[in-house]
């Protein structure tokens, strides 16, 4: 099963991409699903569908799927239970129903849940092709980061939990008549940690991989840069890009003869940015692109640009984190692109604490678990070469200490 997911700034043509894709895909006779986890659900309309889309997966043509993930609707049927527990503690200290009602509602849900279909519907076996039509940038990072970054939190907060409302709960229901939460409320966390973990475990696996939706111009192409560095930050396999709403070149109209000089300067560095990556080129064509038959040309053209890449076909692209043992030592790549380029090398830092590894590239940050094997070992050394960082680790005594930068 192959998963493939868009991202872009705003309006670059993520979804009219996503949807192009799912159709190119599910011609091909393959079981074919495109969902969108942007709440400004717009699949829809590209492909003309009539009427709001379910929460399920709506049938298009024969092997063409597209469903809009209602994050409220997942919400309330997976989190019941917690839910439940923490309504009943509001209303025990006096919050009113529908002010608790809101309480509840965790900021960031809709991300989760959105992950939760995503791999409820890959684990189910009906699908050979899931395109997932992301939101815009940031969120799309938002939502990348969340099953490591959750997991990382449930897996510290849920033993202590335990542990604790094991002590105080006959005292404090006593005392204070606030509820103390049963075992399904833990039931409920450990499911959403094991859930969260396979997610990552999908989605940073060689079967997916994420495609950056560009505009030829200047800001577009400096976000899809950085944008490229932070999914390998965080472990993601970017397999390529698209250049979207590219103006064709003829004509005596000097406008527009501006404007294809112009993109053709920004298409130079788009190749020369995302170096070892296919660059899919797709023209601005007279209407949107509206219908199945219409989505489906403008991503074959598309794909059509770099002919001999199978753009269904599972990346080769290498992962952004592997290790290497070399006699005592071990070596840690992360792939960072675009380091000592549009990345300096002082907005790359290192610390060490424990079993794991602080990454931080400029605003975005990576807590990295440590395998055993290394969590034992010493760094004794990093440094930045050929678009990668590298840590070295070594069999000597620990240090835990972070002690590097
Ligand atoms: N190659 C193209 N030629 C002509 N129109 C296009 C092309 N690509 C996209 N469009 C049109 O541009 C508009 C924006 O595209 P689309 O909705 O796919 O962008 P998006 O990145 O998903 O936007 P959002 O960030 O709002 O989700 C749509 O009206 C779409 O039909
Ligand atoms: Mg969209």
């Amino acid at each position: 099963m192959r998963i493939l997911l868009f991202t872009g700034k705003g309006g670059v043509g993520k979804s009219t991409v996503s949807a192009g894709t799912a159709a190119m895909s599910a011609a091909r006779g393959l079981r074919t699903l495109v969902l969108s986890t942007d709440a400004a659900h717009s699949l829809g309309d590209a492909f003309g569908v009539e009427g709001a889309l379910g929460s399920e997966p709506v049938p298009v043509t024969e092997h063409l799927y597209v469903q809009h993930v209602d994050a409220q609707r997942r919400f309330e049927e997976s989190w019941a239970e917690v839910q439940g527990y923490l309504l009943s503690v509001l209303d025990t200290i006096g919050v009113d129903r529908i002010a608790a009602e809101e309480l509840t509602i965790i900021p960031g849900a809709e991300e989760v849940f959105a992950l939760l279909e995503l791999r409820r519907m890959a684990v189910s076996g009906e699908w050979d092709t899931i395109v997932v039509d992301c939101a815009p940038t940031a969120e799309t990072l938002r939502l990348l980061a969340l099953p490591e970054a959750l997991g990382w939190y449930l897996e510290r907060i849920l033993p202590v939990q335990r542990k604790m409302v094991k002590a105080l709960k006959p005292v404090l229901t006593k005392a204070s008549g606030v509820p103390m939460p049963g075992d399904s409320v833990f039931d409920a966390l450990v499911r959403l940690h094991d859930e969260l973990a396979e997610v990552r475990a999908l989605l940073s696996g060689p079967e997916a991989s994420v495609r950056i939706v560009l505009t030829p111009e200047r800001v577009v192409l400096a976000e899809a840069r950085r944008s490229w560095t932070t999914l390998s930050l965080y472990g993601y396999r970017v397999d390529g890009v698209v250049a979207n709403r590219i103006f064709p070149a003829g004509g005596s109209d000097d406008w527009r003869a501006g404007w294809v000089k112009a993109q053709d300067d920004v298409l130079g560095d788009v190749g020369a940015s995302f170096e070892g990556l296919p660059v899919w080129r797709s023209f601005y064509r007279p209407t949107e692109p509206v219908g199945v038959e219409d989505l489906r040309e403008v991503a074959e053209a598309a794909y059509a640009w770099t002919g001999s890449v199978d753009p269904l076909a599972v990346p080769e692209t290498a992962a952004p984190f592997r290790t290497e043992t070399t006699g005592e030592a071990t070596i840690v790549h992360l792939a960072l692109p675009g380091l000592a380029q549009w990345v300096d090398r002082d907005q790359v830092q290192l610390g060490r604490n424990g079993d794991e590894l602080a990454i931080t590239v400029g605003a975005y940050r990576r807590l990295l678990t440590l395998p055993a094997a290394l969590a034992r070992m010493r760094v004794s050394g990093a440094r930045v070469e050929g678009g990668e960082l590298r840590v070295t680790f070594s069999r000597q005594t620990t240090n835990t200490e972070s002690e590097l930068s």
